[in-house]
């Protein structure tokens, strides 16, 4: 089941982060993201009383600031004998649903678009320091990102991943 991560969850949860990633570089990530209180929404999948995947979108701020409401999904992980179970799938369908019902605009990802795509991601033409072809966006109201010439930058913690 997917549910909402406590702070009692957050040692497994870095766990996982680590095990997914094969390194602390995105455990840290989020640790500096809970401390600078950047996460938005932090959602993780159990199973039989053990945390097996984790999602974690945190703030966007665009510039020049157009009161779009907007949340960076990253990172996303499942334990690495878990995946391939839709687990990851069913992560990211809860995080878009939650973002919505928070009243979000729109949600940008970074990765592989053959990925991201399933969920309506679309490569985003919108100004930003990560990629030209990975950094994604969806609009979760419709029209939240026509025509918008912003600059959309992840919150501060991102700035310290290589
Ligand atoms: C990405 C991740 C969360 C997906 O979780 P999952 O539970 O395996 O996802 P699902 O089962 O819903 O989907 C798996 C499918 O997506 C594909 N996929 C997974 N990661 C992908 C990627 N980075 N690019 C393209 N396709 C990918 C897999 O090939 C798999 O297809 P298959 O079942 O035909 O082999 C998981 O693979 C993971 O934790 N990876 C390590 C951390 C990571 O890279 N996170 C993403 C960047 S933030």
């Amino acid at each position: 089941m997917i549910r909402e991560t406590t702070q009692s969850d957050l040692e497994e949860v870095f766990n996982l982060i680590h095990s997914a990633f094969g390194d602390r570089s995105e455990s840290d990530l989020v640790k500096q993201l809970i401390s600078d209180g950047d996460v938005l929404i932090n959602l993780l999948f159990e199973s039989s009383g053990s945390i097996i995947g984790n999602v974690v979108v945190s703030k966007i701020t665009m510039r020049p600031d157009l009161d779009l409401f907007c949340g960076g999904v990253a990172p996303i992980s499942v334990l690495p004998h878990q995946q391939s179970f839709g687990i990851g799938s069913k992560l990211m369908a809860e995080a878009i649903n939650k973002s919505k019902k928070i009243g979000m605009n729109a949600l940008f990802v970074l990765g592989n678009p053959d990925y991201y795509k399933k969920f309506g991601f679309t490569v985003s033409k919108l100004k930003n320091d990560y990629s030209v072809e990975y950094f994604q966006e969806l609009e979760l109201t419709e029209g939240s990102l026509v025509n918008i010439k912003s600059k959309v930058t992840y919150a501060n913690a991102f700035s310290n991943l290589e």
